[in-house]
């Protein structure tokens, strides 16, 4: 791919999407990419304009616009929302579009998660069910009811239809606060979703909270980790045609494990410190307070198992540097952020990102 690099992103004012687009713009090659964001907000448009990139203010509710911006794109990162699948449908229409007026195949670098390993242990046990990225059949034994399976089948069919070159980036949970121009101008969403969640019920009930026993593990990565990994698969799909894509287009984005439990506990020491509970042990949420904070759902990361290896991750050159000790140590820092930014009394945000798996 020589020339200018047209780049349609998504999720410009999130926590991933936020962090990758900085590196975007910080790139060796910066001045040969166009790029272009999908914004919701029109004042943070504006302001991201500012950073010398192009906005399309919208939604995902918009189709015709993503349509159209994924047609005019060599390159797409869907960073915004990885159920949504009319959304990626959308998005896969363009690239289509484009491969039909261009005949080049169009690169598509979506955004999924580990959550699709989840299994149903309800905090009871760590499982011994290791799922590897090089590990395709066993990737599809995973059921089309799986969190974010859906959507990653549409994305594999469409690579397997040859259109696009389509890779999905598997996260597990993402740690550390964003950081650098896009956040400190209050532009990104700085927090992550599960420690800060686990953070704010914590401080919400005045004891960090566990399901079950927190027995459950899933796979852990830095958030600047994390940005790496789009980076390095950006970089070598568009020099190298060998890239894995459709079928064998995963990649997780783990570096270890950790267990619920130990991170709750942790949280639990944090709470301790700033007086918001008597001790760090956590104590098991009782079913009213499962409807109450979860809306009864069994959340993701919360009681589920998700274990897994990075390993065609790693064999692109991606080589995570932060660990669980990283990991443990983020906590009070983020605890700090939420209380400063006041995000700390938001212990419900969960709940109504639940609303779409159930009926409230
Ligand atoms: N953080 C993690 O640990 C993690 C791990 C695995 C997978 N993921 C998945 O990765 C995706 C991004 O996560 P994140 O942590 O970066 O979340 P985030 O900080 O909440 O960012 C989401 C971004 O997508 C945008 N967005 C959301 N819904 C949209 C819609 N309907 N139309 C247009 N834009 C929309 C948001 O815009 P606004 O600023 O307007 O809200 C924001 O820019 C999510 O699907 C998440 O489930 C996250």
């Amino acid at each position: 791919m020589g020339g200018t690099t047209n780049i349609f992103l998504t999720g410009s004012t999130g926590y991933i999407g936020g962090t990758v687009l900085q590196r975007l713009l910080a790139h060796p090659e910066r001045e040969s990419f166009n790029i272009s964001v999908l914004v919701r907000n029109a004042e943070k448009a504006k302001l991201l304009e500012n950073f010398g990139v192009t906005t399309v203010v919208g939604s995902h509710s918009d189709l015709e616009k993503l349509e159209q911006a994924a047609a005019s794109a060599d390159v797409v990162f869907a960073i915004a929302d990885c159920d949504d699948l009319k959304a990626a449908t959308a998005i896969l229409s363009g690239l289509k579009k484009r491969h039909a007026e261009t005949g080049e195949q169009p690169i598509l670098i979506h955004t999924s998660g580990t959550g699709v390993l989840a299994d149903n242990a309800q905090g009871k046990y760590a499982s011994d069910l290791v799922y590897s990225d090089l590990d395709i059949p066993l990737i599809e034994t995973l059921k089309p009811t799986q969190p974010h399976r859906w959507v990653d089948i549409a994305i594999v069919e469409a690579g397997k239809q040859g259109y696009a070159r389509t890779h999905i980036v598997l996260p597990g949970v993402i740690f550390g606060l964003g950081h650098g121009p896009l956040f400190e101008t209050g532009i990104c969403n700085q927090h992550s979703m599960e420690l800060p969640t686990i953070l704010q019920i914590g401080w919400h009930r005045g004891r960090a909270g566990i399901i079950g026993e927190g027995r459950n593990i899933w796979p852990l990565s830095h958030i600047d980790d994390t940005a790496d990994l789009y980076i390095v698969l950006f970089d070598a799909a568009r020099k190298r045609k060998d890239v894995a894509c459709g079928r064998e287009g995963f990649y997780f984005v783990e570096n270890g494990h950790f267990s619920v439990y130990e991170a709750t506990k942790a949280v639990g020491h944090v709470l301790v410190e700033l007086g918001r509970a008597k001790t760090a042990e956590p104590t098991p949420f009782t079913p009213e307070e499962l409807d109450k904070y979860f809306a009864g759902v069994q959340v993701l990361f919360m009681g589920t198992n998700s274990v897994c290896k990075a390993e065609r991750s790693r064999a692109l050159g991606w080589r995570p540097t932060k660990t669980k000790q990283d990991m443990l140590e983020s906590i009070r820092p983020e605890a700090d952020a939420l209380i400063k930014n006041g995000r700390i009394e938001d212990a419900f945000h969960i709940r109504g990102l639940l609303a779409q798996y159930v009926d409230l």
